[in-house]
């Protein structure tokens, strides 16, 4: 076990426990279900902590299960201080904490401060008291345009389909970058900014280890809402063009708030901030991550990249080359709760299975952070699921032209033969699980040395434990086209990828794992291997 800063011992500066820490992402609804609702709970991921531990993980980060109407699966918090009954209760809550810990892990969880729910006290209030009352300058409330003023007040448009703004009976319009159900605050108000004070130090009391940031690239917003260039829209798996600026995020007011944040943070030590920053251009994303702001960001360049292996090494450049001069560790993620699961993005089925194994490994090679989004270790395909079953708001938000994020958050399969595979006491999950999915639950992968799991338990072991993992550098090899190797360059370490159609020489060095079987000392197609 490496020293950390929370366990002091004499000698040299040690580094904290998130520097190269893996992170496991629980979406709470979809991890295990203990009261037989058909929804994931606190109860259900504190009973399958030992699974994560066995996993090998070193952190979890747990989705929002605080009070909540659900619009938006608990993106929409109504009460960010309290447990959702659907999910348990606060004492739950500290029972899984107590048990994480014990069981050798970290716990960090969401924090939603762009937005609250419409159900939230202070949006009722707002609705209550009527145009230019104090409760409405929590949010952003505008008169319309047009004669009538029923017009919006700009022309941006929300994340999840249509305009961000939601006329209300008096004639006022609100502003909202997601759905309607989750009015944005406004960030200049002197409660906004002292309620997300508390709300960080009543987790923090009750022994959190930090959080991950929703929309951290959200909250401030250019002083007078001015319209923007409608080419520059940013959505949530893509960037924005560097040409057009997309006036709804990135404004530099936003880094008051990480300043703010960071100093709770800093009462509190031992404790971190991740921030969800869909920023692609290197300069602004390090921002970011300045000493006195957030300690990682999320970077979503891998999540972007082809399998290829120049789109791979491109992205691998510039996720580096934007933590540089920061001091940060670099953050890696191929799947995410908002994106389809990269087996699919990799082609689906066998190539695609064969793909995502080449990428955990080049993933889990690299110098930082590591974030594994649950039932990637399994190797879960998204799910084409029926219109009936769908229920991100994005399906009916787009007028049924996207189907949205549903199909990467259906529930982990735990054991049997038949749906809801130990998911739920319960036949019927919240999302229907699919019939053919008895060959990738725990059981039988924990069985199996071939498996997804066996590979990922296999690799997140060795990277404890193996020299070659040191240092924050990478030196590029000269490869075949089509593939890559990089060393790291303070532990020796050697990963190489290859995404073309022929088996290639390997670099010498002595074979650690690889992602599938060898052709002799070759490195085969949609493969990748770690050597020291
Ligand atoms: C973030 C979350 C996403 C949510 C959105 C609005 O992007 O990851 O799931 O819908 O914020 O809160």
């Amino acid at each position: 076990m490496r020293r950390t800063a929370d366990s002091p011992e004499a000698g040299p500066p040690v580094s904290p426990w998130w520097q190269d820490a893996v992170f496991y992402q629980v979406y709470v609804r979809s991890f295990a279900d203990s009261d037989g609702d058909g929804v994931g709970d606190l109860e259900g991921i504190r009973s399958r902590l030992g699974y994560l531990e066995l996993l090998g993980v070193d952190a979890l980060w747990l989705t929002p299960f605080f009070r909540s109407p659900m619009a938006d699966h608990g993106y929409d918090v109504a009460d960010p201080r309290d447990v959702d009954p659907l999910f348990g209760d606060l004492a739950a809550f500290d029972r899984l904490v107590a048990d994480t810990h014990n069981h050798g892990m970290k716990i960090t969880i969401d924090l939603v401060p762009n937005h609250t729910s419409d159900q939230h006290p202070w949006f009722q209030e707002a609705l209550r008291t009527g145009p230019g009352s104090r409760e409405r300058e929590r949010y952003h409330f505008r008169d319309g345009l047009g004669p009538d003023g029923s017009a919006p007040p700009n022309n941006w448009t929300s994340v999840f389909g249509g305009p961000a703004w939601t006329r209300v009976r008096d004639g006022q319009w609100y502003l909202h970058l997601f759905a309607p159900q989750q009015p944005d605050l406004h960030w200049e108000h002197a409660d906004v900014r002292a309620d997300l004070v508390r709300t960080l130090r009543f987790w923090l009391d009750r022994g959190v280890d930090g959080f991950r940031i929703d929309v951290a690239h959200g909250m401030a917003k250019p002083p007078g809402l001015p319209d923007m260039d409608p080419r520059a829209v940013t959505v949530m798996a893509g960037s924005t063009s560097p040409d057009f600026v997309d006036l709804r995020f990135d404004n530099d007011e936003v880094h008051d708030i990480h300043r703010l944040i960071r100093k709770v943070l800093d009462d509190y030590p031992g404790t971190m901030a991740v921030g969800e920053i869909w920023v692609d251009e290197e300069e602004r994303f390090a921002a970011y991550v300045r000493p006195d702001e957030l300690h990682l960001g999320f970077n979503f360049k891998l999540v972007e990249a082809e399998f290829d292996a120049d789109s791979v090494r491109r992205a691998i450049d510039r996720s580096l080359a934007a933590v540089e001069s920061t001091g940060a560790p670099a953050t890696w993620t191929l799947s995410n709760h908002d994106v389809v699961r990269h087996v699919t993005r990799y082609g689906g089925g066998e190539l695609g299975t064969r793909r995502a194994r080449a990428m955990a490994l080049v993933e889990l090679a690299l110098p930082g952070v590591t974030y594994i989004y649950n039932g990637e270790e399994l190797g879960l395909p998204n799910v084409d699921l029926p219109d009936w079953a769908l229920q991100d708001p994005t399906w009916e938000r787009s007028g049924h032209t996207q189907r949205g994020r549903d199909g990467c958050r259906v529930p982990l399969p735990w054991e049997g033969e038949i749906p809801s595979y130990g998911f739920s006491r319960a036949g019927a999950a919240w999302l229907p699980m699919p019939p053919q999915w008895g060959s990738l639950t725990v059981e039988k992968q924990l069985e199996d040395p071939e498996s997804m799991l066996s590979l990922y338990r296999h690799a997140l072991e060795i990277r404890k434990t193996a020299q070659g993992f040191g240092g924050a550098e990478l030196e590029w090899y000269g490869a075949p086209p089509g593939c890559f190797a990089f060393r790291r360059k303070g532990g020796g370490l050697i990963c190489a990828l290859n995404t073309s159609a022929a088996s290639v020489p390997l670099p010498p060095g002595e074979i650690l794992l690889s992602s599938g079987p060898m052709d002799g000392n070759q490195l085969p197609p949609e493969t990748s291997v770690w050597l020291v």
